[in-house]
Parts: C-alpha cells; sequence; structure tokens
C-alpha cells in the first residue's frame, strides 16, 4: 500500500526532523515500499485522506508531531500511524507528567519540582537549590532535543535558566542532577512484545550532549552496548519497558536514563524522559542500538512501519 511519510512539522525540532524523514523515506523506498513525503507544515492534515495513504510514519519531532494532536487527528481519519497512540503521546510530551506516572509505578526518576516560568519570586528561586542541590537540571518540559534545558551550577544561573525556559513552557522542571553515566534504550513492539534493544552510553565532551553535540558534531561517544556488567544492562532495560508500558506505549520509543555512581562504587539508573517519536538521523540512537542487534536501518524502517496502529 501507499505510506505517507510525516516529516518537517513546526516545533523546535523542525530541522531535525527533516534529516530523520529524509532518511526514514529513502529506506522504506530501497525495501520497496511506495513511501511520499508530507509535510504537515506545508500541507494542511485534511490533504492526508486525499493522498489515500494505508499508514503513515511519523517521523515529526516535538509539538504537533509527536505531542498526540496529531495521533488524535489521525485516529478520526481512520489512518493507522507508527508509534504511542494519543494519550501515551502527549503524556510523554511533558516530562513532568510523565514522571508523576513513572512516580505512581514506583519507577526511579529524579527528584524535581515544578514552578511558573514567569511568576516565580526571587524568594521562590532560592529555594530551590535548598531542596535539590547543586548542581540542578532547569527543563522546559515540552520541548525535545535538549532544546530549553540548562544545567545551574550556582543560584545566579537560576535566572537565565529560567529565562531560557520561559520562551518555551509556562511552567519549569527543576530537577535534582544525577552525577554518573547518560544511558538511553530503545524499546520495539507493543504489549507483552515490546522488548528493549542494547543499552548506549552516550559520552559527551565534557558532558554536554547538547543540541549540537546531538546532530552536528562527531566528538561525542557512543558505546554500544554500554560497557556495564550483565545485571546492571539487564535492570535497565527491564526498567526501560516498564517505563514505556507505564505509559501505555507501543511500536517504538526510546527511554533517556542517567546512571548514579556513587562514591563507594553502586551504580542506580535514574529514568529521565521517553521519547514516542525518537531521532532517526545519522546520528541518531535507535539506528545504532538496532545495529548492533544485527538490524539494519532500512529494516528498522519496516518494522517500525509494521507495528503501525490506530
Ligand atoms: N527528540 C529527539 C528527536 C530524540 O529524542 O531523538
Ligand atoms: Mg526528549
Amino acid at each position: 500500500g501507499k505510506v505517507g511519510v510525516l516529516f518537517g512539522g513546526r516545533s523546535a525540532e523542525r530541522e531535525v526532523s527533516i534529516m530523520s524523514g529524509n532518511g526514514v523515506l529513502q529506506a522504506l523506498r530501497s525495501k520497496g515500499v511506495d513511501a511520499h513525503a508530507f509535510d504537515p507544515a506545508e500541507r494542511s492534515l485534511g490533504e492526508l485522506e486525499a493522498e489515500k495513504f494505508d499508514r503513515v510514519f511519523i517521523a515529526l519531532h516535538g509539538r504537533y508531531g509527536e505531542d498526540g494532536t496529531l495521533q488524535g487527528a489521525l485516529e478520526q481519519m481512520g489512518l493507522p500511524y507508527t508509534g504511542p497512540g494519543v494519550m501515551a503521546s502527549s503524556i510523554a510530551m511533558d516530562k513532568i507528567m510523565t514522571k508523576r506516572i513513572w512516580l505512581g509505578h514506583d519507577l526511579p526518576t529524579p527528584r524535581f519540582l515544578v514552578l511558573d516560568a514567569h511568576a516565580s519570586t526571587p524568594e521562590q528561586l532560592r529555594q530551590v537549590p535548598d531542596v535539590l542541590g547543586l548542581p540542578l537540571m532547569l527543563k522546559a518540559p515540552h520541548e525535545g532535543s535538549t532544546i530549553g534545558i540548562s544545567k545551574v551550577n550556582g543560584y545566579s544561573d537560576m535566572q537565565e535558566g529560567f529565562a531560557l525556559c520561559a520562551k518555551y513552557d509556562d511552567v519549569v522542571l527543576a530537577e535534582e542532577f544525577i552525577r554518573g553515566r547518560e544511558l538511553t534504550v530503545p524499546v520495539l513492539g507493543s504489549g507483552r512484545d515490546a522488548r528493549a534493544l542494547p543499552v548506549i552510553e552516550i559520552r559527551a565532551p565534557e558532558g554536554n550532549y547538547d543540541y549540537q553535540h546531538k546532530y552536528f558534531t562527531d566528538d561525542t561517544k557512543y558505546l554500544c552496548p554500554a560497557p556495564i556488567d550483565a545485571a546492571l544492562t539487564q535492570r535497565v532495560q527491564q526498567l526501560a519497558v516498564q517505563a514505556f508500558n507505564a505509559l501505555g506505549c507501543r511500536g517504538w520509543s526510546r527511554v533517556d536514563f542517567m546512571l548514579r555512581e556513587a562514591a563507594d562504587g553502586t551504580q542506580e539508573p535514574y529514568l529521565l524522559e521517553i521519547n514516542t517519536s525518537p531521532g532517526m538521523t545519522g546520528h541518531s540512537l535507535v539506528p545504532m542500538a538496532a545495529k548492533a542487534t544485527g538490524m539494519s536501518y532500512e529494516d528498522l524502517c519496516c518494522e517500525i512501519l509494521q507495528l503501525a496502529a490506530l
């Protein structure tokens, strides 16, 4: 059947989505799929019906693509789509709601506070480090690709971090900083068939795995499978599947972790967030983990497409 590959879009991650979508489009075509590009920023969604697609591959990131709104429109059209459904997508797009759901399932996530991005008083800002310690993370809760995220080392950085968040959101997620290693785990499949791919460790220069390092520089090291022992690997993979199922995800997603390394050598994984339309660029992580199991980028795209549902 005819497949629409949705990419581009209107979010702050448009540029990333174009890289993901071009990769997916070429991969599906190389497998003989009748795949066509569709950019919701350039055409109205109503035109999807006229195209008579049998299913669509969502390669959009961020708002209006990954946040459940598009998924809702596709449900209304009866057009099967890749990745999680309406509710899981919208919860996952909100880092605060995601953490609340995980806590409700007794899954480990760093301690946090929620603050008003515009109306927090200096007094309120000063109290944040007292509760969460320093350094701490400030995050715009509804963005991706590290957009709107800053690391606060002292009270003087707080104002700047808040101003950055306020560009994107009305609330700020202030989160305890977990000192340790950065891990990510893709999950593929649905329900009881959901399975974790190999764990990837990300080593960015000076720990700055930000927008630039994610997509444009080559100085970040990726270790796949991550050099952690078998028991910890299993625990992290199990947590990834639990985190995926707790939100009711299906199809595919990528779960991001910090691994706390205490002075006594103990290692404890913490869930940061889940990405329900993960990057599929040349630098991206899900293709890297798939490759470690012998699955090509093209086969990965086909499997994700096969899992498309309503
Ligand atoms: N938000 C980007 C695309 C990712 O998580 O891969
Ligand atoms: Mg994300």
